[in-house]
Formats: C-alpha cells, structure tokens, sequence
C-alpha cells in the first residue's frame, strides 16, 4: 500500500513512523509512506496558505487552491481516496480500517486552523474521517491513529498467525483477558482450563470471556456481533447474573 500525507506539520510523522511495525512494515516494503508539506503549494513568496474567512468570524481557512495542488501532486488516478482527517467525518471503527486496508493507495488530508475552504472539500476530497467526537488541535495525530490501525491489518505486516482476527473488535466483540508466566502473581493465579492442554475447552473459554467483557463494557456491541446459539444461551445466563 502506498500513503501519501499532506500537512503543514510533517515532522510529527517521522518518530512514529520509523519505530516498531509501522517502521517493519515499510522496511518490509508493505508500505510506502510520504509525507508533503502542504507550504510546497503556496505559490507565493511568503509560503501562505491561509485566509480569513468571508462573512468575518475568527479562524482561518486553508486556500482552496493550494490544497487542490497539494492534492493533484500526489493523485495517481481518479479512483484513489482522499481523505480529510476531520470531527465533521464518518467515525474510525475497525471495519473502516479494513476496508481501507484493501486499498493500493490512500491519501490523507490534515486540516489545521478552522478548516478548509468548502469548495476544496467538494471537489478534491472523496471521504472524511474522524477518530472520535472530541476536537484536536489538527488531523495529524488523527491520520497517525487511521495509518496504524489501517497498515497492521495489512496481510504480513503481523506476521502470519492472524493475530488481527483475535483482536478486540475484529468479529465484532471485545477480547477476553490474557495470562503469561508466573502462574502465581501477588495471591492471583491463572484460570485452570488455559494450562490444561485443552485445545476444544480453551477456544470455548476464551469465546465466553469476550462474550463476557462485552456484556459488561460494551453491551451495544452484542446487537450487531454475529453470534451463534450457545453464544446465546451463555449470553442468557449472564443476564440471569449466572456464568463466569
Ligand atoms: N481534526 C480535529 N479533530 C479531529 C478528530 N476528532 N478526528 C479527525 N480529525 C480531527
């Protein structure tokens, strides 16, 4: 996957973006990753890329026309999503992420200042995205978050034990708890079934344990997560306060 992002603020990318798995994955070749700053596109002396708005009020806006050059340097076809980080947009689930993870290439839009010019929006940006409903001072740190949880679902970026269709959300449920050495720590041991070598008791275990948490923390998420019958009847018994 390629990744193309523009920004008046490209070093808040680079520390993230050569550590750990976002770092392995471009090693690897499974992403290529660039940053633009988006002052390239002034066309004027002074690098300005903003204006105070028409109809007064405080803020200033990104110039439309520098932002349609941003984006027109970076564009390889028609087809490709240009996505405005946003708290106006669609929110990030998981199931966004995948869908954006089959994508061969992206480009994100980082808004600063008030916004951007409207028309800007209408004709050079096809999706907008937001990481949640609360206000960042720019969509830099929200395309970070979007980039992580996009390139980690991108086959080999984890390895290939399919870690990813355990995590919490992928089927959508949140995950059980987990355990590692000692078997004893400060008086609290490991449940019994995960050191009994019961591969059938340990899958339904752990099946139950997510069922669980999400029955606790997150109860709207069992409205729309596919399940089957004896999730069901494990699901009643907790309702009735039974099961563990
Ligand atoms: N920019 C400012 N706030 C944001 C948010 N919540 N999500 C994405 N981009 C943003």
């Amino acid at each position: 996957m390629k990744i193309d992002v523009l920004t008046l603020f490209p070093d808040m990318f680079s520390a993230v973006m050569s550590e750990s798995m976002m770092w392995k994955a471009r090693e690897r070749a499974l992403l290529d990753f660039h940053v633009h700053d988006i002052r390239d596109h002034a066309g004027n002396k002074q690098r300005k890329v903003d204006d105070s708005p028409y109809g007064g009020g405080g803020g200033m806006i990104l110039k439309p026309d520098v932002l349609a050059r941003a984006i027109e340097a970076v564009r390889s076809d028609g087809d490709t999503p240009v996505i405005l980080l946003s708290p106006q947009g669609r929110v990030l689930t998981h199931q966004v992420a995948a869908e954006l993870s089959r994508q061969p290439h992206l480009i994100l839009v980082c808004g600063r200042y008030e916004g951007v010019d409207e028309r800007a929006r209408l004709l050079a940006i096809s999706d907008e995205i937001s990481i949640g409903d609360y206000v960042l001072t720019g969509g830099e740190l929200a395309a970070l978050v979007l980039i992580d949880a996009v390139v980690r679902l991108i086959p080999g970026v984890l390895g290939a034990d399919g870690a990813q269709d355990r995590d919490s959300h992928a089927d959508g449920l949140l995950e059980g708890p987990h355990y590692t050495r000692p078997p004893e720590f400060r008086g609290l041991g490991v449940p019994e079934v995960l050191t009994s070598g019961h591969h059938a008791e340990v899958a339904r275990w752990r099946r139950q344990q997510s069922l669980k948490r999400t029955f606790e923390r997150r109860p709207e998420l069992l409205e729309t997560a596919p399940l089957s019958e004896e999730d069901h009847a494990y699901l009643a018994q907790l309702e009735d306060g039974a099961g563990d």
